[in-house]
């Protein structure tokens, strides 16, 4: 069966879905976007997305062409048109179709943006990943310099993807100053001694929704959590690690550039923070 998609203010069979080759996405990356996990068919973190969504469009001096409200429609729309139980919702908002190709940005009220969402099925919650764990190498971060703002400027996370599996592993961790920043697609932590590390906030990495959830989870499960910035050599000789984002949850790591972490299993502190977020999220979802 062929999805439902939505393109500006319409609804569309996959197949018809069509966007100008004008558009500042394709021809310059201009553009955002969010990633929204559904689970028992219900949205999670969606004020959380939607905000961010919000600081991301007004740090590139762009307009929402939805509100809030009307963004949140859409998505249940798009759940229950395509019978979504478990997956994914892609949005996706650029700077319009110009006339022609220009780097100067056109004027809004003669371009408005452009607006998709589509949907994504996918095992997320009972993901085989998890049980075993994941392992990641680590590469240099050669992306620009405002990763807070989530733009679809993703060839260079495709590429440490492609190395990453290249090297036999399953994603990379990015490494600035010595410092790892994030993952490719999600936020990295390790955890010493019980004590959860993760990078501080600030324009070199993504700030999380599901980071700041599972920040919070932990702290109120008494778990001590340390935002500050580690190096590569500190995480391999963590006890564990593990990630983070909409689409993995909390997803434990079992080895870094080759070096297994504890005991080369999913570690404990990583795997009862799945579970409390799951169990949660899934009580919040709306
Ligand atoms: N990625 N860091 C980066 C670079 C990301 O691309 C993402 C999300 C995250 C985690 O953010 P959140 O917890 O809000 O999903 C961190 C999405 C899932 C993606 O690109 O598919």
């Amino acid at each position: 069966m062929s999805r439902t998609v939505y393109v500006n203010g319409e609804y569309v069979p996959e197949d018809g879905a069509k966007v100008s080759v004008f558009d500042r996405g394709f021809l310059f990356a201009d553009g955002v976007y969010e990633v929204t996990s559904v689970l028992d068919g219900k949205l999670l973190e969606f004020e959380g997305h939607a905000t961010r969504l919000e600081r991301s469009l007004s740090e590139l001096d762009m307009a929402s062409p939805v509100t809030k409200d009307e963004l949140l429609e859409i998505h249940r729309e798009l759940v229950r048109r395509n019978d979504l139980t478990e997956g994914m919702i892609y949005l996706q908002i650029t700077r319009g179709a110009a006339a022609d190709r220009d780097f100067a940005f056109p004027d809004p009220e003669e371009t408005p943006p452009t607006i998709v969402l589509f949907t994504q099925s996918k095992n997320l919650a009972d993901s085989p990943a998890a049980k075993v764990g994941m392992k990641v190498i680590s590469i240099d971060d050669i992306r620009w310099g405002r990763r807070d703002i989530k733009t679809v400027q993703l060839l260079y996370p495709s590429m440490g993807k492609m190395m990453a599996k290249a090297a036999g592993a399953d994603d990379a961790w990015m490494i600035e100053d010595g410092h790892v920043t994030e993952g490719t697609s999600n936020n990295a932590y390790i955890v010493k001694g019980g004590k959860i590390i993760t990078r501080h906030l600030g324009s070199e990495i993504l700030h999380g929704i599901t980071r700041a959830t599972v920040l919070r989870f932990a702290r109120e499960a008494q778990m001590e959590v340390e935002e500050r910035h580690f190096t590569i050599e500190e995480a391999k000789e963590a006890d564990e690690a593990f990630i983070t984002s909409a689409s993995t949850f909390v997803m434990p790591v079992i080895a870094i550039d080759g070096v297994s972490l504890g005991d080369g299993t999913p570690g404990p502190v990583a795997q009862r923070l799945r579970e409390i977020y799951l169990e949660e999220s899934r009580k919040a979802a709306i």
